[in-house]
């Protein structure tokens, strides 16, 4: 019997679940089963988008012939040509004669590759349109999220983005079909999130140009091949998309994964556990030889620290610890602060070995310590642990102010704590003529949203505040934190026009008014409505002409610029010895005839001037 779910008035889920697949792809375990998506649109013609996997084609032909209710399938679209998603398209095109396969080139490639059969497609390409009748359907590539072939649709009409592998989740649908109809954050997201890290998790920079491409649509609805369809609370999926594809963490805290044959690394594990909670730190543990590498690959993507602790094993890295490690490397994991823990009771060589596969990765910061035992932890190797405790937890935990802040006297005015303020960072352009300007500015606010109107504040010092004194018109162009620290000098730093010289780039927004393309990830564009003098500043009003994304990442702040982009002074150079044998350094002018190297133990006569 057919069970489908409608979507909209013309929309259907005629899909199917499995309850009883362990593993899917054969790797990961689903232990909530899975659901496989497809969506029928009965439009003038009617348009099936992708079909399932071979283990529930029967219920999905049922729900295809009951949502067409007699009528003919004129279009099946692939959008994906991984089995679980295209095992039935031989016997749909047996059982609909008539249908036309709309798909790209590397689908149709692939479906030879997996079929045996030529099919005579509709090859589309990127923007390629297809009208049904009421609807437009737009396809858009996206690359590797999950395999080459993957593209995505957009119904500009009803403003639906059929986004293939994207905004999956595992789990099967248990009646409701969308988000908002489930806990989703408290009983999905773990498994949203084990999914994604675990599919596409690799391929984050395709994920990022599939949110820059969707970041200029309209979208009211997703509709994934996997897990619940988006109609409300979409934002809240596409920032978490937005960070995970970005390595950044979810949360500060620390995930230990450990490996004990016999239980004294578990305890090391156990007691590092301990003393961070103690000093307030969100901890959370897995047994790699228990919890499956999928479960680890998904917290190491949610947490800011991680610790691996493991034993030595056949001389090497303990089998499933090694296994989680060589996962997390190919799933590309970036952005963390790692520390080590290795046991070996003849021969310990699993930290050296795990630091050199972590190594691999990029900004992966390996604490210098690694804490080793032999056989197990001895009291006096405590102190090695809470110093471990208390690296990661200096970098976690506010740190508490010496004393009580000065009360300040009334009517003192720290210029200083301007600087608290929140700012942003952007390229203001101009145009007079045929000359271009350029500056930057930290000082743009949206005011009102309708009229939608935004303030700059230009110091009247730069060329580009005479020209938009004149013109009444100005692009503004919103720097992400990727924005080198070229860019600054190139229009921050220098006056006059000429800002553009050497640009590989000459986009122009509809004003006529050149933007910058590269770091940034918006532009708005503005028409003078008011200007306020104030002495070395013009505060500008403007109405907001035109304003569109260029990409997901987050903005600038002034405060990320001068911690991460500006370059730093160059540090005094200090005054002491070095330890030739480790590298220790000991600060000060003189060294103790009798000092004791407390790295490695050597004596002063090992020591060199700095
Ligand atoms: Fe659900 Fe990449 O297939």
């Amino acid at each position: 019997m057919h069970c489908v779910k409608k979507i909209t008035d013309d929309l259907v889920w005629v899909g199917a679940n499995d309850r009883r697949l362990a593993m899917f792809e054969g790797v990961y375990s689903v232990p909530d089963g899975v659901s496989y998506n497809s969506y029928l649109l009965t439009d003038e013609k009617t348009v099936l988008f992708d079909t399932v996997d071979k283990a529930v084609r029967e219920r999905f032909l049922e729900n295809v012939a009951f949502a067409l209710d007699g009528r003919p399938l004129d279009y099946l679209i692939v959008q994906h040509m991984e089995p679980d998603h295209s095992a039935v398209i031989e016997e749909l095109l047996d059982r609909y004669p008539g249908m036309k396969l709309v798909c790209n080139a590397k689908t149709q490639a692939f479906i030879k590759q997996f079929f045996d059969m030529d099919v005579d497609a509709h090859i589309v390409k990127e923007n390629d349109t297809l009208n049904t009748g009421r609807h437009t359907l737009q396809f858009v590539m996206t690359p590797m999220v999950h395999w080459p072939e993957v593209m995505v649709t957009y119904d500009s009409t009803d403003k639906i983005l059929f986004s293939a592998d994207a905004f999956g989740c595992f789990g099967a649908l248990n009646g409701a079909i969308f988000a908002d109809e489930v806990d989703f954050d408290k009983d999905y997201m773990d498994e949203a999130r084990r999914y994604y890290t675990n599919i596409v998790g690799k391929y984050g920079a395709q994920v990022q140009s599939l949110l820059g491409k969707a970041s200029v649509l309209s979208i009211g609805m997703i509709c994934p091949l996997h897990g619940f369809v988006w109609r409300k609370g979409l934002s809240g999926i596409i920032s978490k998309y937005a960070l995970w594809s970005s390595y950044q963490p979810e949360e500060n805290g620390v995930m230990i994964a450990y490996a004990s044959v016999y239980g004294h690394t578990e305890n090391v594990a156990e007691i590092l556990a301990c003393r961070l909670c103690d000093k307030g730190v969100k901890t959370v543990m897995f047994d790699v030889s228990v919890t499956p590498s999928s479960g680890i690959i998904s917290a190491a993507f949610r947490w800011s620290h991680l610790v691996f602790a493991s034993t030595t094993y056949n001389a090497g890295i303990f089998v499933s610890m090694e296994e989680v490690l060589s996962d997390l490397v190919a799933h590309n994991i970036q952005n963390r602060t790692v520390a080590l823990i290795e046991n070996g009771s003849w021969a310990p060589a699993s930290g050296g070995l795990m630091r050199g596969k972590l190594e691999k990765c990029k900004n992966i910061r390996i604490l210098a310590e690694t804490v080793s035992i032999k056989s197990s932890l001895k009291t006096s190797q405590l102190s090695e642990l809470d110093a471990m405790a208390q690296a990661i937890a200096a970098e976690l935990m506010p740190q508490k102010p010496d004393a009580a802040p000065e009360k300040k006297d009334a009517g003192v005015i720290d210029s200083a704590v301007m600087f608290k303020l929140t700012y942003g960072l952007f390229v203001l352009t101009a145009k007079d003529g045929g000359d271009d300007y350029g500056c930057i500015i930290n000082t743009a606010t949206q005011i009102t949203a309708s009229p939608l109107r935004i303030s700059i504040a230009v110091n009247k010092a730069n060329a580009t505040h005479g020209v938009i004194q004149k013109t009444g018109a100005f692009n503004l162009s919103v720097l992400t934190e990727s924005v080198p620290f070229e860019v600054f000098e190139q229009f921050g730093f220098h006056s006059g026009k000429g800002k553009f010289a050497g640009c590989s780039y000459d986009d122009r927004a509809d004003n006529g008014i050149r933007y910058v393309p590269e770091h940034t990830n918006g532009v708005i564009c503005g028409t003078v409505a008011e200007a306020y003098d104030y002495g070395t500043h013009t505060i500008f009003v403007a109405d907001v002409t035109q304003a569109f994304a260029l990409s997901a990442e987050p903005s600038v702040t002034y405060q990320y610029y001068f911690d991460n982009i500006k370059p730093k002074a160059p540090k005094q150079k200090k005054k002491g010895f070095i330890c030739k044998i480790c590298g220790y350094i000991y600060e000060g002018d003189a060294l103790p005839p009798d000092f004791i190297c407390p790295i490695c133990k050597h004596g002063a006569e090992d020591f060199e001037p700095l």
